[in-house]
C-alpha cells in the first residue's frame, strides 16, 4: 500500500474565545482572552499527520486573502503538501469561532467561505493525488458532493477511506456509509447518525452496529477522556485514554484522525495504531487552539516509550 495520506476537508481561521462558564442565550459572560489560531478539521487533520511524519497532501480551498495565505504557511511548516489547495478568487478563507469553557469544552460556529467551493469536479481535476495516495481523509466541513465523490474515487482506486462524521448532519447517505472503512464519530455525531441516544457503553456498540449494518466496515468512536471504542461488526474493544488536565479539546478529534492515518498509513497493526492516536490527542488535548495544539512525533513516542516501561 502506497505511505500517502490525502486529506480533502476544510480550512479554517480559529477565533478562540475562552472563558469559565457558556454564556446562556440572552446572557453576556467576561471571558478571559482572545486567540487567533490556524484551523478547519481537513487542514487540522493534514497539519497532524505532517507533523507525525506522515507523507500528506491535502485538497480543500482557502480565499486570496491573508488567513488562506497563513493556513498553507502553517501546513507547509508541519511538512503537508498544500500544493494542490484551490485559492478562490471571489470568498474569503473560512472562519470559526470557539468558546472554550474552563473544563477545556468547546462549542464552535463555522462560516464555510471558501470551503464551500471544493466541489466535484475540483477534485477531479486533481486525479493524480488520488491515485498517489494509500488513505483518503474526510470529514463533513466541505460539501457532501465533494465528500460523496472523494469517497467514491478512493474506494474505486482501492484506498482505505477514512470519515470522520463531524460536524454530524442529520443523517448520511447509505451510498456513503458503504464506501467507508474506518467512521470515526464522537458519541453526540454517533447519536445523531444512528438514531440512537448513547448513554452507556452498551448504547453506544447497538448505535455503532447500525452504522455498520449500513454497510460502514468498522466504526471507532472517540470517547474523550475515556479513550476510543471500535466496533467491526465481530468484536468491540475499548482502547481507554490517558490520563490527562484537559485545557482545550479543540482538535482532539482532528489529531485523533491524524494519528490514526499516519499509523495506518505506516503499516502499523491496528491495535498499535488506535493506541497511538489516543496518545497523540491525550497531547493536544493539554494544549491551547487547533493547529497550535498538535504534537509533533517525537512527544508521541516519548509517550510510548514510557508506556512501554511502565507495562514492563
Ligand atoms: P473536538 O471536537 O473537541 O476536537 P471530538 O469530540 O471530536 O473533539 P473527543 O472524543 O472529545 O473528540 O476526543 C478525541 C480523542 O481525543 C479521544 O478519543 C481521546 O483519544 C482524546 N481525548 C479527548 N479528551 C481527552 C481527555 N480529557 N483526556 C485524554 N484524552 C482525551
Ligand atoms: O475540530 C476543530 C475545528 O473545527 C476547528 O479548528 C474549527 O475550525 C472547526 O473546523
Amino acid at each position: 500500500m502506497s505511505r500517502g495520506i490525502l486529506v480533502v476537508g476544510s480550512l479554517n481561521m480559529d477565533m478562540s474565545v475562552h472563558m469559565e462558564t457558556m454564556p446562556a442565550v440572552g446572557e453576556t459572560v467576561l471571558g478571559d482572552g482572545l486567540g487567533y489560531q490556524m484551523g478547519g478539521k481537513g487542514a487540522n487533520q493534514a497539519c497532524a499527520c505532517g507533523r507525525l511524519g506522515g507523507e500528506v497532501k491535502i485538497l480543500g480551498c482557502v480565499g486570496r486573502d491573508e488567513f488562506g495565505s497563513r493556513q498553507i504557511e502553517s501546513l507547509e511548516a508541519a511538512g503537508v503538501d498544500a500544493s494542490g489547495l484551490r485559492q478562490s478568487p471571489g470568498l474569503p478563507t473560512g472562519t470559526a469561532v470557539i468558546y472554550v469553557d474552563g473544563n477545556g469544552d468547546n462549542s464552535i460556529v463555522v462560516i464555510p467561505g471558501a470551503n464551500r467551493e471544493c466541489g466535484e469536479q475540483y477534485l477531479r481535476e486533481r486525479d493524480e493525488l488520488f491515485q498517489w495516495c494509500g488513505i483518503v481523509v474526510l470529514q463533513m466541513e466541505i460539501p457532501m458532493e465533494a465528500v460523496l465523490y472523494a469517497a467514491r474515487r478512493g474506494r474505486e482506486l482501492g484506498k482505505t477511506v477514512i470519515l470522520n462524521p463531524a460536524p454530524a448532519p442529520d443523517r448520511l447517505p447509505d451510498e456513503l456509509l458503504g464506501l467507508v472503512d474506518y467512521l470515526t464519530p464522537n458519541e453526540t455525531e454517533l447519536a445523531k447518525l444512528s438514531g440512537i441516544a448513547a448513554m452507556g457503553q452498551a448504547d453506544l456498540k447497538r448505535a455503532a452496529r447500525r452504522l455498520i449494518e449500513k454497510g460502514v466496515k468498522k466504526v471507532l468512536v472517540t470517547l474523550g477522556e475515556q479513550g476510543a471504542l471500535l466496533v467491526d461488526g465481530e468484536t468491540e474493544r475499548l482502547y481507554p485514554a490517558r490520563q490527562v488536565e484537559s485545557v482545550d479539546t479543540t482538535a482532539a478529534g482532528d489529531c485523533f484522525n491524524g494519528a490514526l492515518a499516519t499509523a495506518l498509513a505506516e503499516g502499523m497493526a491496528e491495535d498499535e495504531a488506535i493506541r497511538f492516536a489516543n496518545l497523540a490527542a491525550s497531547l493536544a488535548v493539554t494544549r491551547k487552539g487547533a493547529q497550535s495544539s498538535l504534537p509533533d512525533r517525537e512527544e508521541v513516542e516519548r509517550l510510548s516509550g514510557d508506556n512501554r516501561e511502565r507495562s514492563a
